[in-house]
């Protein structure tokens, strides 16, 4: 085993990872989006896949949920298996009034309420965890070529999907327009690792008003994020 979490041999992975946090949605991803796939990692039921797509290495990888699970994965992605570009993809909750069930956002930049962030630095520092500006870049730009809605901004990565304490009204109207939980400790990892990260995520619930989807409209939307993230990674 290369480590206590991915049984995958050293070049398993392709040098762009996409990082859905459901383990069946990179199963799916797999089978729906990648030639030539192979199953490179099954330890815990954490699910990894390599394949092609468009003739490019592409490897999928589940993270599982928050910040603690993404990090395990994501560090061992980058200094056991030398990934350089990461995707997530993964769904959020609507934050910001403007954002509609289904829409696609990229987030520019992450806050949170981990002390991840804060406990890497030195008291006093705030540090602002930044998505990379050249496949942020791409996707807003490759998102206008598909046709897709996309949004742009500050998604807040939540240590706690249950959370009364935080005062979302407020979030929104300091500029955030999603909630997930993983954004901000992935953003870090990035800039301690060098690889270059985005997050983008398709809105799956609402937070500050009622809606829902159909399953089938959730899979749509999935898709395109998907679509959407692989045109990027390929760019
Ligand atoms: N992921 C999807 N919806 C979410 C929400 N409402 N809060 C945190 N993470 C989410």
């Amino acid at each position: 085993m290369a480590t206590p979490h991915n049984e995958a041999a050293p070049g398993d992975y392709a040098p762009i990872t996409l990082l859905p946090g459901d383990p069946l949605r990179a199963q799916y991803i797999a089978e729906h989006f990648l030639d030539d796939v192979r199953q490179v990692n099954g330890v815990r039921n954490c699910l990894g896949f390599t394949g092609s797509y468009q003739g490019h290495p592409i490897s999928v990888q589940g993270t599982g949920m928050g910040i603690p699970s993404m990090s395990i994965y994501v560090t061992e992605l980058a200094t056991v298996y030398g990934v350089t570009t990461m995707l997530r993809v993964g769904s959020c909750g609507g934050v910001d009034p403007r954002v509609n069930l289904r829409d696609i956002l990229l987030a520019q930049g992450s806050s949170t309420d981990s002390n991840v962030v804060a406990n890497t630095f030195q008291p006093g520092i705030h540090y602002a965890p930044l998505a990379d500006f050249e496949l942020l870049n791409t996707a807003y730009t490759k998102a206008q070529e598909l046709g897709l809605h996309v949004r742009v901004g500050d998604i807040f990565a939540a240590d706690r999907f249950y959370n009364d304490e935080i005062d979302m009204r407020k979030l929104a109207d300091y500029g955030v327009l999603g909630t997930e939980m993983e954004s901000a400790g992935f953003y870090l990892l990035g800039a301690k690792y060098h690889f270059r990260a985005l997050s983008i995520l398709t809105v799956s619930d609402l937070l500050l008003r009622e809606g829902s989807t159909t399953s089938k409209e959730r899979e749509t939307g999935f898709n395109d994020m998907i679509h959407l993230a692989l045109e990027t990674a390929i760019a």
